[in-house]
């Protein structure tokens, strides 16, 4: 059976800009109550003054580099509000240079937001999905969690580490025969502003169609969704393909690993 956003609480990371945004917009037009979690309180407040006709939304601002704002702020949703029935870990940045010119504090953040806050975040809230034996979890990967790629070597870390843990979790519940449903995402660039400057011969992702994909894979219970689908291929590729030969496909011929070469990212 699928499963339905009606009447359910749905939290979502990063929810004031980019896909996260789209996707709080659709969960509420499927009848869901919206919890937002971001850094950026301004954003936030004029997603939820624009969204006010769609449903019930509530705003919190967190940092979720900051693992007491993380623990805080779920009290804070559990008491005010009650327990949480999807949680979409979406908040995510990129730094976007070689490896050399990253500053230390480059490297926390991007591992902070991109991989820690999604095991806290969701420690936070798994408890009670156990208890009750129903939940679902979404946690928005990204495909440099699939491909190595130049000026994003500590992102594409994260992002490796997110799909490791993200589907370990899912084998996890299954494995105990939960209720619990997890779903890991792997897009390719999404036209968001996140990745401005990007030049790819593969075409840019629609933050629309990202958005639906991820929803409409919440609700079927999808365990990993690649964008473009066929994305699918790169560990195929990877297997059968000597690393050299995979770098000539993947980075001579589709043009990858320069994708990043003019890179600005948002301002
Ligand atoms: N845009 C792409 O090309 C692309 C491709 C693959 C995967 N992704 C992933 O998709 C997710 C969403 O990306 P997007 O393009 O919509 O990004 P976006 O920049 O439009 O939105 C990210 C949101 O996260 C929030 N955020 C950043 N740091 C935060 C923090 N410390 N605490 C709380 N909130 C914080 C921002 O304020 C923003 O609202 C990210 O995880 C990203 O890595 C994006």
């Amino acid at each position: 059976m699928n499963i339905t956003f009606k009447n359910k609480r749905v939290l979502i990371t990063g929810g004031a800009s980019g896909i996260g945004k789209i996707m709080g917009s659709m969960a509420l037009e499927r009848g869901a109550e919206l919890v937002i979690w971001d850094v950026n309180t301004q954003a936030m407040q004029a997603t939820a003054q624009e969204f006010a006709s769609l449903g019930k939304i509530s705003v919190y601002t967190v940092d979720v580099t900051s693992y007491e704002q993380i623990t805080l702020a779920a009290k804070r949703v559990k008491q005010e509000l009650g327990p949480v029935d999807i949680l979409i870990n979406n908040a995510g940045i990129v730094v976007g240079k070689y490896f050399q010119d990253h500053t230390r504090a480059d490297i926390d953040r991007t591992m902070q937001i991109n991989t820690l806050a999604l095991m806290y975040i969701t420690q936070q809230f798994l408890p009670d999905m156990l208890e009750r034996n129903t939940g679902s979890i979404c946690n928005i990967a990204s495909s440099a969690g699939l491909i190595s790629n130049p000026r994003m070597s500590v992102y594409a870390a994260s992002k490796w580490a997110v799909i490791g843990w993200s589907d370990s979790l899912r084998l996890e519940m299954e494995q105990q025969h939960k209720n619990i449903h997890v779903t890991t995402i792997a897009p390719y660039y999404i036209n968001t502003g996140m990745f401005d400057g990007v030049r790819s011969i593969v075409p840019i992702l629609k933050p629309e169609n990202v958005a639906r994909s991820v929803i409409r894979g919440i609700e079927k219970k999808r365990v990993f969704i690649s964008m473009p689908w066929n994305l699918h291929f790169v560990r195929f590729g990877q297997a059968v393909m000597s690393v050299r030969l995979f770098d000539w496909f993947v980075g001579g011929v589709m043009g990858i690993y320069k994708t990043m070469d003019h890179f600005t990212g948002r301002k």
